[in-house]
């Protein structure tokens, strides 16, 4: 736990005083209440998008809790993120429907698009690819969502268009 919170990357947000503040803010909040592991967890992930590894160290040690059980629960629920997302994120729903309908050739085009992998941020910090659970949509495979908005029955070769209007 030392070496992680000695190897904090540059724009880490334990690194921006804004953000060291609401992380600090909320374990002095939720400290001393039960279940205060999740409490500040969460309002970590609300406030600042993401619970990177330093994080989580600096958050175990403040609330004297193992890092193992904090990050336990970082990778057991995936509403938490450790990486920072970009300003948009697409979303490929790899329910069977979908994932038999075409998915997997969408995700290679995006990722063609934009070079990078599903997991990952464009450089600039605008989009984040993303793989979820089935959304619900079947009937409309293949289904992405972009940002909050389900888009379905999506064809290869239609797929740039998205691309290039979250991109403007
Ligand atoms: S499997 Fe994709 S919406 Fe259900």
């Amino acid at each position: 736990m030392t070496s992680l919170l000695r190897e904090i990357p540059y724009n880490d947000p334990l690194k921006v005083a804004e953000q060291k503040a609401t992380i600090d803010h909320a374990i002095a909040e939720n400290k001393d209440r039960p279940g205060a592991v999740m409490l500040v967890l969460n309002e970590v992930q609300g406030k600042i998008g993401h619970v990177s590894p330093s994080m989580q160290a600096y958050i175990a040690r403040k609330l004297n809790v193992p890092m193992g059980q904090v990050h336990g629960v970082v990778t057991f629920y995936s509403f938490f993120k450790t990486r920072p997302r970009g300003k948009h994120t697409i979303k490929f729903c790899l329910g069977t429907a979908c994932y038999v309908a075409g998915v997997p050739q969408l995700i290679e085009k995006a990722k063609q698009m934009l070079n990078i992998e599903l997991g990952q941020t464009t450089p600039d910090g605008q989009i984040t690819l993303e793989e979820c659970r089935c959304v619900g949509a079947c009937s409309q495979a293949p289904v992405v969502v972009v940002d909050e908005e389900v888009q379905g029955r999506l064809r290869p070769n239609k797929f740039p268009q998205i691309i290039k209007r979250v991109q403007s």
